[in-house]
């Protein structure tokens, strides 16, 4: 299996940066979308004063607490109402429950969205699923045509994996569109996952809506984490939340893997849920770098595809030049970001800005573009 998937694409990427720098290329590195924000210093307290002399193995199911954190944050930020101990499990940032969702769900293939963040699918043919993959259509607003399901195949689909706001082209779901996906998930019984990773990062319109939204959540689960939304990638600290069936089945599985945030993790992640002055901050922050650098895109020539949300800007390439060729032109000039292909078919002519660089770097990116 391993051998059958091949080289993660970030790592062919890392391959050339290392590259640009031994030729002494300064870079700029919109490539990975790895948060390298400064974690808010009441996080960081919090993490620090919950460090124990003795320390035990956290619980899969999490610390009562941070599930009820979690539950209060879900009730101010979409209005609903989650019983902590039935509905939600604290996950170790949310590629690990992106990964091993399909182990939990019976069926004997994923239907995930391209291009799309790539774990899912990895996590699928692991599992020994098949992965059906569903184009975004840049027509629809980067929506997949869920009608494009062959229904004999629905019927054995174990996950549809849906990512709103999307990686990579940023663009948001409406709750009717995810109500739609829901009902075909109760129809022909699979589950329907939403990697909501990004809820917390948009810059035009209402505040991304939720699946947890949806008055019947049957068949339905919510993954999200505190990586972008806190500027905590390194802590590893996320839930699952959704129909208490699958969380049930997740409080089963879990201990078998090993896949609790620490205990001081916990702790630290408490805080973080429970304040949203912080993210506010972590919104405008990267407002002001997508202000900073997407104009001087367009005036290179990149056309902006892309959405309304998330740290992303989905571009096509000048004149339809290859992604690839794009992208090492760029690295030329010290900028890195990732060709489109990276996330699969979809990708093809695009490319990749994740506005993880300081703000003095996203403007010293665009005089170097300019
Ligand atoms: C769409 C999407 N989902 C999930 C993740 C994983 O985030 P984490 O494991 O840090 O919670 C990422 C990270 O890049 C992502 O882009």
């Amino acid at each position: 299996m391993l051998a059958d998937l091949g080289t993660y694409p970030f790592v062919r990427l890392d391959e050339a940066r290392a590259g640009a720098l031994a030729r002494g290329i300064e870079l700029i590195d919109f490539g990975m979308g790895e948060p390298r924000e400064v974690t808010p210093e009441f996080i960081r307290r919090a993490l620090a004063a919950a460090i124990e002399p003795v320390s035990t193995y956290p619980k899969a199911v999490g610390m009562p607490e941070l599930r009820a954190a979690i539950a209060r944050w879900i009730e101010r930020r979409f209005g609903v109402v989650l019983d902590p101990d039935r509905e939600v499990v604290p996950t170790l940032g949310s590629k690990e429950a992106i990964f091993h969702l399909a182990q939990v769900a019976g069926g004997d293939a994923v239907a995930v969205t391209t291009p799309g963040y790539p774990v899912a699918a990895r996590g699928a043919r692991f599992a020994g699923m098949d992965v059906l993959e569903l184009a975004l259509d840049p027509a629809r607003g980067h929506l997949p045509d869920l009608g494009a399901l062959d229904p004999a195949r629905l019927d054995r689909l174990a996950v549809l994996w849906l990512n709103y706001p999307n990686n990579p082209t940023g663009a948001t779901i409406g709750l009717d569109d995810l109500e739609r996906a829901a009902a075909l998930a109760r129809r022909h019984d699979f589950v329907l996952a939403c990697d909501e990773a990004y809820s917390e990062l948009w810059f035009e319109g209402p505040p991304p809506a939720s699946a947890l939204q949806l008055a019947d959540r049957t068949n339905v689960v919510v993954l999200n984490t505190l990586s972008k939304r806190s500027s905590m990638p390194g802590y590893r600290s996320g839930f699952m939340a959704g129909d208490p069936e699958l969380i049930a089945a997740l409080r089963r599985y879990r201990p078998n893997v090993g896949v609790a945030p620490q205990d001081f993790v916990q702790r630290a992640s408490i805080a973080a849920w429970d304040d949203d002055a912080h993210v506010e901050e972590v919104r405008e922050r990267y407002r002001a770098k997508r202000d900073a650098l997407l104009p001087a895109l367009q005036a290179a020539g990149f056309t902006s595809v892309g959405g309304p949300a998330s740290f992303f800007l989905w571009l096509r390439t000048p004149g339809g030049e290859d992604e690839e060729a794009c992208a090492m032109r760029l690295l030329e000039s010290g900028i890195v970001c990732a060709p489109g292909s990276f996330f699969g078919a979809g990708g093809a002519g695009h490319v990749r800005f994740a506005l993880v660089p300081t703000p003095e770097a996203c403007a010293r990116a665009a005089a170097r573009l300019g």
